[in-house]
């Protein structure tokens, strides 16, 4: 038998109904704060990642699922592609390629979709996920670097996760400065681990040597008390990367939206600068973060675009589903009626009856003459409806049908003109 592939899986109803819920959320709330919509390609130029993402991460370095294309005639050069990663990178290079710079003002864009990653797959972590990201871009000029943009968007978070359901978040909140504070500051970690990393683990004293800022990720419980001696990045920060995390944190406790700041909180990818983030929630387990994002503010001059400060983020969406459901959360999708053929020649009347019915906006689901009562009362019980409505020879003369609520047993006539207002109550 063929299964599915390592790290990838199938997602199937009623999962799917409570991912489609939490999409049409999420659309509406980015529609609310001035969002639109971006889709960008599935696979990109592999150096687009490389220089976008960073050479020395860890989905750069081992995660990328990268294929060469060869070229269909000898003459015609191949390249590499790769599967992506994530998106910001992605939407910085549409960004960069239609010009949109040139409008002179912020874009607020949002995507929904798949990204690719070859990570040892376990629970919330799979080598085909999907995020929902969004990202503010734009020229200094319409105010892209202002601190007003982080509080924007992470106030929007606050508020998407409430609306979506979810409840038992925290927002770690961080500022890794700009990109002479974080030389400063992995010099001065360089320093400080010197006399102490071989006493750390092997992926340690790699990265002290590579890069010492991933120290502060490392998870093995004995290197924990020398992690906490080592310095901290906000002794590091310049006066403006300090002043604007400090606006950030007095609009976020202005509207209310709590956070905990967390001094070691490193990202992943390199282009984060400033104002960094995590939501996590405590039912995921080793995954624990459901979504994460940053600001980026020269990621566009390192893809040779023009300068073009952003902040954004990406929700996994497979662990806001698992975080969902492990609070109960469930789709509200419901089937308010069965509509069952009695005897023969009937199917057509029913038909007609769930046309005019579905058409009306009731979800209906609809059997077959061939079923005896009961049967169709099964029928009607496994697909969850709430009423079934019975189209037999007497009510199709008659136009009144026999409807029963299938909870409570209650049985009524219903006039055909009645019926649409009855289902939906
Ligand atoms: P990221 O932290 O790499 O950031 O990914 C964001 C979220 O995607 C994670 O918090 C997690 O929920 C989910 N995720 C990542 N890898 C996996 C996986 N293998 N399986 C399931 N879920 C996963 C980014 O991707 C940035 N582009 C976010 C961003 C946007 N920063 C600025 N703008």
């Amino acid at each position: 038998m063929i299964k599915a592939v390592r790290g990838t899986r199938d997602l199937l109803p009623p999962d799917t109904d409570l991912w489609n819920q939490v999409e049409e959320k999420v659309r509406d709330v980015f529609a609310r704060y001035n969002f639109h919509e971006i889709r960008t390609p599935v696979f990109e130029d592999t150096s687009l990642f490389a220089r976008g993402v960073g050479e020395d991460t860890d989905i750069v370095t081992k995660e990328m699922f990268t294929w060469e294309d060869k070229g269909k005639a000898a003459s015609e050069k191949s390249q590499s592609l790769t599967l992506r990663p994530e998106n910001t990178a992605g939407v910085v290079r549409a960004y960069i390629e239609h010009g949109l710079d040139k409008k002179g003002t912020l874009q607020k864009l949002y995507y929904i979709g798949p990204q690719f990653r070859r990570e040892r797959p376990q629970k919330g972590r799979y080598r085909q996920f999907y995020q929902i990201g969004a990202e503010i871009i734009g020229p200094p000029s319409a105010g892209s670097e202002s601190p007003a943009r982080d509080a924007e968007v992470l106030e929007m978070l606050a508020t998407l996760l409430d609306e979506v359901g979810l409840r038992g978040w925290q927002l770690q909140l961080n500022s890794v400065g700009c990109t002479e504070d974080r030389a400063r500051y992995n010099e001065a970690l360089r320093e400080a681990l010197k006399p102490v990393v071989h006493q750390m683990c092997a992926d340690c004293q790699r990265r002290a040597e590579t890069n010492p800022l991933r120290v502060l990720d490392c998870k093995v419980p004995e290197d924990q008390p020398i992690i906490e001696k080592l310095p901290k990045m906000s002794q590091y920060l310049d006066e403006p990367c300090r002043e604007h995390f400090s606006a950030v944190r007095s609009m976020l406790d202005a509207v209310g939206v709590p956070y905990t700041i967390n001094e070691r909180m490193v990202r992943g990818l390199d282009y984060y600068t400033r104002t960094t983030f995590e939501f996590t929630h405590g039912d995921l387990g080793a995954q624990s973060a459901v979504l994460g994002g940053g600001r980026y503010d020269g990621l566009s001059e390192s893809l040779d675009g023009p300068k073009a400060p952003g902040i954004g983020f990406a929700i996994g969406e497979d662990r806001l589903i698992l975080a969902l459901q492990a609070e109960g959360v469930s789709s509200k999708e419901k089937l308010d009626a069965y509509i069952a053929p009695l005897g023969a020649g009937m199917n057509q009347h029913a038909l007609k009856l769930a046309r005019e019915l579905r058409r009306a906006g009731v979800t209906a689901d609809i059997g077959d003459e061939t079923f005896r009562l009961k049967k169709s009362f099964e029928a009607a019980e496994k697909a969850g409806a709430k009423y079934i409505v019975i189209v037999g020879e007497n009510e199709a003369a008659s136009d009144e049908f026999a409807v029963k609520e299938l909870a409570t047993g209650k049985q009524e006539q219903v006039a055909r003109a009645e019926l649409v207002g009855y289902l939906r109550h």
